[in-house]
């Protein structure tokens, strides 16, 4: 009885375990979501449509949440002057620092000013 008891247990902890770990799981794939929420809160501001272009056209390349992906593609935080930002976009960019140039991305006025808002919430 003792042991059943304690089967049940183990039961208990790992289910836990397993719907905890489900639980990140499902933020991972929403970060969109989980973003919105978490910058709304602090800047109550709505970068929605800034996220999905930023997922959409910037990711690949500059990772989640702009982390960047080292010697490769520059992380996009604490970016201070947002006319650079666009201009980036715009015509792209090509410095000593990076082994391959950013191309322009084509994308229309208000979805370059969305994904500048979000860019620079980055932190
Ligand atoms: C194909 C890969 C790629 C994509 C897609 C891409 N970038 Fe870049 N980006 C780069 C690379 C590489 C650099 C560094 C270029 C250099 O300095 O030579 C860069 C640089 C930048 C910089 C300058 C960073 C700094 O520290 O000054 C900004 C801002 C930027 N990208 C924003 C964006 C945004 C916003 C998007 C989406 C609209 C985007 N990038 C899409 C590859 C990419």
């Amino acid at each position: 009885m003792k042991k059943l008891a304690y089967l049940f247990a183990m039961l208990f902890v790992f289910s836990f375990a397993f719907v905890s770990c489900g639980g990140e799981q499902a933020t991972d794939e929403a970060t969109g979501d989980s973003l919105t929420q978490e910058v709304t809160e602090t800047a109550t501001a709505d970068f929605s449509k800034g996220i999905e272009v930023y997922k959409a056209k910037c990711q690949v390349c500059h990772q989640a949440e702009g982390a960047g992906l080292a010697g490769v593609f520059p992380p996009l935080k604490n970016l201070k002057d947002r006319q650079a930002i666009l201009d980036n976009i715009k015509n792209g960019k090509k410095s000593a620092n990076y082994p391959a140039p950013m191309v322009p991305v084509p994308l229309t006025e208000e979805e370059t000013n969305a994904v500048a808002d979000y860019v620079m919430s980055l932190k």
